[in-house]
């Protein structure tokens, strides 16, 4: 069986195409590069000691999705990645959002629900959430009235496929990531944000390398204990391998109607505070940042409770949020040639 994964040269597909080529799996990776590099591929390579099959297609070209699924009718799995993620930009530019997230899932989902049996892994977020009312959160929880067009998008991502399960022989499973962070131990591959990071430890390990000045901390007047909003930051490659545990029980599946859910985090929250804290002991160095007021649509506090992962995935996160700071370190340094 070959695994598709979209995305595969980005920040979490990469990771998980090193998980899925260590276990064995024989992968190919679809991404347009328009969100990564393909030096990628070669950190991957260097890791695993095999370079994936690349095709650079862009998932919202319907022919060309077919095309592939023609030339590669020995897919039957699928971890789909590929998607615009930026929620700022997703507020600027909706259309380019539900044009790509959007048309590209319908488009994949087409070619799969022709085949006589598909897996498919969906990358959600814990973005479908909003603010939920209880701490730890549970796969439970209401999805909320979405706070950005890309939350949104993962919430329709996730009806689409729950309806398609229903009438048709993909058997998917839905996966909410928290905070992904870090970089691979080998830092051969980790995180390459393009332009200004949106997200807190790319713009911290930017700031420690001088590339920024300071960081601003959006706000601390949330109702936390030192005041600043608290996630749930797990270690990327953590993430990567709960995706071959959920491609293994997906094939091992007999009830494949039901399409399940997963909240995937570490079951701590940080807050921000704790985070520059917990990365000025891993670089030994002060950070430099200062309090400015919240950003637009942000959360006070959301961090997974993961038993049911734990339970039926048979599945928890084991890196420490100091492994992961430390791992992203090494990358900044590594890739501003000063490691
Ligand atoms: C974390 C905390 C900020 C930057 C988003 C998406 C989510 C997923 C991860 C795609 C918040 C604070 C941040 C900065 C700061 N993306 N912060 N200064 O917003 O929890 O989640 O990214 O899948 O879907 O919603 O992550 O890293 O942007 O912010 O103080 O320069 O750090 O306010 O409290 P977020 P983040």
């Amino acid at each position: 069986m070959r695994i598709l994964v979209t995305g595969g040269l980005g920040f979490i597909g990469s990771h998980t195409v090193v998980e899925l080529q260590n276990e064995g799996l024989d992968v190919v990776i679809i991404d347009n590069l328009s969100n990564s590099s393909i030096e990628v591929l070669d950190g991957i390579e260097r890791i695993t000691n095999k370079r994936p099959v690349f095709e650079n297609i862009d998932l919202r070209d319907k022919n060309a999705v077919q095309d592939f699924f023609n030339r590669y009718s020995d897919v039957q799995g699928v971890i789909h990645f590929a998607a615009s993620k930026a929620v700022g930009e997703s507020v600027e530019n909706p259309l380019l959002y539900y044009e790509n997230n959007i048309n590209s899932l319908v488009y994949l989902l087409q070619q799969l629900q022709a085949k006589p049996e598909a897996h498919f892994i969906f990358s959600s977020s814990c973005t479908v959430y909003g603010q939920a009312e209880q701490m730890p959160i549970t796969e439970e929880a209401p999805v909320q009235q979405a706070m950005s067009p890309y939350g949104n998008t993962k919430q329709i991502g996730e009806e689409i496929i729950q309806d398609v399960a229903k009438v048709s022989n993909i058997n998917a499973v839905l996966l909410r990531y928290f905070n992904p962070i870090g970089a691979h131990p080998s830092i051969e591959i980790g995180e390459l944000p393009l332009g200004v990071p949106q997200n807190l430890v790319p713009f911290i390990t930017q700031t420690a390398a001088g590339l920024r000045k300071e960081l601003s901390v959006f706000g601390e007047d949330y109702p936390t204990p030192d005041g600043t909003a608290i996630r749930d930051y797990i270690h990327v490659v953590d993430l990567a391998k709960a995706h071959v545990v959920a491609l293994q029980r997906l094939i091992a599946k007999t009830n494949r109607e039901k399409v399940e859910t997963f909240n995937i985090g570490t079951g701590k929250g940080s807050s921000v505070l704790e985070v520059i804290q917990a990365f000025e002991k891993v670089a030994n160095q002060k950070l430099p940042y200062k309090i400015v007021g919240r950003r637009e649509g942000d959360i006070t506090e959301a961090y997974a409770n993961t038993d049911k992962v734990n339970n039926e995935l048979g599945w928890k996160a084991h890196l420490s949020l100091e492994q992961a700071l430390d791992s992203a370190w090494k990358w900044e340094k590594k890739i501003r040639g000063s490691f």
